[in-house]
């Protein structure tokens, strides 16, 4: 689809408490020397209290002040999270209360990590059809809620975190954080989806009162499995995206990937031809905050001084289900 939407006013939260990896050397059997060293996380941010619609609610805030518009201009709230306060409501109708907005469309996308690309192109839909539309897409995410921190394979890895932005066809004085959407590129392989999952709860895998939640109740992972796969296919939907647009690695200004794992962005890089000063990683901070991870490093980078005007920006994600997909953005 082709039209001009324009993604404005990038902005993160991420919660006060910090996790380091000396800290959960006293959780699990780990060290600090392996997580750097096999993920490149030193530290992550995680909840004490606070719900997937709090931490949203902070960066919808600061995403608003930052396009100047108040919570009544907001007229779609799409929110990308797999780690939602509540299965009904759902987490978009507990934002819309908290910003005070009534009466417009609120709803949930699930993608895991891939969610705020998918995020995205719903978005410009809504926008292709509503040209008026002001659609405020925030993903969210408390993964922690579904991690058991006795795991080492998942634990040491994921983390808390939200980012948001407001999708319009409108466009912003150079002030504004603000880039046009030029195309997004979708995929997901549902025969995968048993190497990372999140059963229990689900209708498939119903509690009954009283049952005490097993291990299927938290992210269960094949992390090698999985890791193989997010390199190949960042990789495949990155080069379709260029290819149909005819770029070059060279045309990419800032390479800003799903903060997964600094082994696989590296990899990914790498393969692409990707020079080692456009690749945006901030996953020694925050660790892996599944859908909020890119829209946290869009927002950070903006904050960082690494985007300006005029640079073309390549954003790629890669999650359970599978779902992976990229998006350009041209500043
Ligand atoms: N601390 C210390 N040792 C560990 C830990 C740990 N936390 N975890 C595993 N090990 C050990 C293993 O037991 C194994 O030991 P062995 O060789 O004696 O058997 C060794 O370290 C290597 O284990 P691997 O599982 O092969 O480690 P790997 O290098 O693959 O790293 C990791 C594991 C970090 C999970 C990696 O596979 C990964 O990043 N996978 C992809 C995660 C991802 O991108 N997910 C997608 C998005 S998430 C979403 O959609 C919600």
């Amino acid at each position: 689809m082709k039209n001009s939407s324009y993604i404005a006013g990038f902005s993160f939260y991420v919660p006060e408490s910090v996790l380091t990896n000396k800290d959960l050397e006293k959780l699990v059997d780990t060290n600090d020397e392996w997580i750097i060293s096999r993920t490149g996380i030193r530290q992550r941010h995680i909840v004490s209290h606070q719900a997937c619609s709090d931490l949203a609610y902070e960066a919808s805030l600061k995403a608003l002040e930052r396009t100047c518009l108040k919570p009544e201009d907001i007229t779609h709230i799409i929110t990308a999270t797999f780690t939602p306060d509540t299965y009904v409501p759902n987490a978009a109708c507990i934002i819309m209360e908290k910003l005070g907005i009534r009466g417009i469309p609120a709803m949930d996308v699930n993608a895991a990590c891939t969610g705020f690309i998918y995020g995205i192109e719903l978005a410009r839909g809504l926008c292709y059809v509503s040209p008026g539309a002001k659609v405020l897409l925030v993903a969210s995410e408390v993964v922690t809620s579904r991690i058991n921190m006795k795991d080492r394979s998942t634990s040491v890895i994921f983390a808390d975190g939200a980012g948001a932005c407001i999708i319009s066809n409108q466009t912003f004085d150079d002030d504004v954080p603000s880039g046009c959407v030029q195309d997004v590129v979708l995929k997901a392989d549902g025969s995968l989806g048993p190497l990372l999952t999140v059963k229990g709860g689900g209708s498939a895998h119903a509690m009954v009162p009283g049952q005490v939640v097993g291990d299927d109740f938290f992210v269960q992972m094949e992390g090698r499995e999985v890791f193989k796969h997010a390199v190949r296919s960042m990789r495949d939907v990155s080069l379709e995206i260029m290819n149909r647009n005819s770029l070059t690695a060279d045309d990419i200004d800032l390479f800003i990937p799903h903060q997964a794992n600094i082994r696989i962005i590296e990899a990914v890089a790498k393969i692409m031809n990707i020079k080692d000063e456009k690749i945006f990683v901030n996953v020694q901070d925050y660790g892996n905050t599944s859908a909020a991870s890119v829209p946290i490093a869009l927002a950070d980078a903006w904050e960082k001084g690494r985007i300006k005007p005029g640079y073309l920006a390549l954003l790629v994600a890669f999650g359970g289900g599978f779902t992976w997909g990229a998006t350009l953005i041209r500043f």
